[in-house]
């Protein structure tokens, strides 16, 4: 018996025919039991219609865990809360790719060869020229984070464990880098190069803020504030991005490919791109009075204006990543003195909100990106950086459900089937003949 298998079954009856067929239920560590419907169509003859995945599991992990009701997250077991306050992105980026937490040796260790990436191939700098000045980071960050596999021909066979290991190491420093490249080009500023003395988050910030003709030092509280902001976004089981990667991986196409496909599904605006909606949206609105006008035209179902960052498809609680974060932004807003009247805008569409029956019946919550839009901001990103930041700390999940993905020895193509409502059989109508 594997480890889901269970002695539970489910029953689906055939109303035309009365046939019964019996499915085998599954069970993992936490969470609903799952009805296993992998032999359905073949024993059947029918598909399951479920199109935005809102009922089915497309694969079984061990990374995170996530009860929406409950408010939880946990990776590996342990809660984000825990994780946020004790640990650093460092140790959590381990302890989603391993499986624990590092002890102090295999933490150095880590650290060490992670920094140890953190250069990108120096040809590498010219494809930022062939883009725009004005494009969009997620568009410059699409771009050369596919171009990645152009360079790294050495680690691209993904069935040799220490190649993985190799890509996977080099994706997570290089996107540090990467990202901060391109917030250099939009601003034609020259790029910086790594300094491994510092911390990941550290050297992020220098790699983005410091300029050739001054030197530049790290402020520790937006240092710890970026590692909370990379650990709150590490890894959020099968959204739209990671389902995009584990898709695009089963197909064995390489990671560096497979991660490109996750940053162009994490840029929309329902997903990753919603931090930078939200600021959008605060400066719309403008000013305190005008947030009732604002929560009607949200309530509005003919009107498409939706309240950006409320509301989640898994949480149907309060997002336990928006905690952390609201507490952070006060911290980081207090040290560098800034009085941002949109976080008081902010805190009173959320006072409002939460009271507003339309929102609290539907459960309706601030989510991580209500809170993480304005602490960025703060700490001097403009908003079009917010998803490249988001796309950086997500790498890390991304790369590790990817490796887990290929360690499955069960490993197939994804291939997901349709509801075909389209013509019916119809012979072809030559030119001349058509209407
Ligand atoms: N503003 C107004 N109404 C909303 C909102 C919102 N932000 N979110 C959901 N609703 C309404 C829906 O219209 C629907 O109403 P109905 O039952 O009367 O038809 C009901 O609440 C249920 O919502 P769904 O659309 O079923 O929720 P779904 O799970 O499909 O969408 C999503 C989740 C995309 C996050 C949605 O809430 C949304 O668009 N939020 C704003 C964008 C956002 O903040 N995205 C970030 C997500 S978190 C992340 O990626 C890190």
């Amino acid at each position: 018996m594997s480890d889901t298998e269970t002695n539970k079954t489910f029953t689906l009856t055939n109303d035309e025919t009365g046939e019964k067929y019996t499915l085998p239920v599954l069970e993992g560590s936490e969470g609903p039991p799952v009805v296993d419907i992998r032999k359905l169509y073949a024993e059947t003859g029918h598909f399951t219609f479920d199109p935005s995945f809102t009922a089915t599991g497309s694969c079984k992990s061990r990374l995170t865990f996530i009860d929406g009701e409950k408010g939880i997250l946990m990776h590996r077991g342990y809660s984000i809360e825990d994780l946020a306050s004790k640990s650093s992105f460092m140790e959590v980026a381990y302890l989603l790719l391993y499986g624990d937490l590092p002890n102090k040796a295999q933490k150095d260790k880590f650290e060490h060869d992670i920094t140890y990436h953190t250069m990108v191939h120096e040809q590498i700098n010219f494809f930022y020229r062939g883009f725009r000045r004005d494009a969009h980071p997620m568009a410059i960050m699409c771009g050369v984070m596919g171009g990645l596999s152009a360079f790294y021909h050495d680690s691209l066979d993904i069935y040799d464990p220490e190649q993985r290991e190799i890509s996977a190491h080099r994706l997570i420093a290089k996107v540090a880098t990467l990202a901060a490249m391109t917030h250099k080009y939009t601003l034609g500023q020259p790029f910086m190069y790594p300094r491994n003395d510092l911390s990941f988050a550290e050297n992020f910030l220098y790699m983005t803020f410091a300029v050739p003709a001054e030197p530049y030092k790290v402020n520790p509280v937006l240092a710890s504030a970026m590692d909370k902001i990379f650990i709150l976004h590490a890894d959020h089981e099968q959204n739209a991005s990671t389902s995009t990667v584990r898709l695009a991986g089963s197909s064995q196409a390489n990671p560096f490919a497979c991660i490109a496909a996750g940053i162009a599904s994490l840029w929309g605006p329902s997903h990753g791109g919603a931090n930078q909606a939200v600021l959008e949206m605060l400066d719309e609105i403008g000013s305190k009075d005008n947030i009732p006008e604002y929560l009607e035209r949200a309530k509005d179902k003919d009107d498409p204006f939706r309240l950006m960052g409320f509301g989640h498809r898994v949480y149907k609680n309060f997002d336990p990543r928006a905690n952390v974060l609201k507490k952070a932004c006060d911290e980081v807003l207090d040290d560098l003195g800034i009085d941002d009247p949109r976080l008081e805008l902010a805190m009173e569409l959320e006072r409002i909100a939460l009271e507003d029956p339309y929102f609290v019946d539907r459960k309706l919550f601030p989510n991580v990106d209500f809170y993480s839009g304005i602490i960025l901001k703060a700490m001097g990103f403009p908003t079009s950086m917010f998803t490249v930041l988001f796309a950086l700390a997500r790498t890390v999940g991304w790369v590790s459900q990817w490796k887990e993905m290929i360690e499955e020895p069960a490993l197939r193509i994804g291939r997901p089937r349709q509801l075909y409502t389209g013509p019916k059989s119809r012979p072809y109508v030559d030119l001349d003949d058509r209407k």
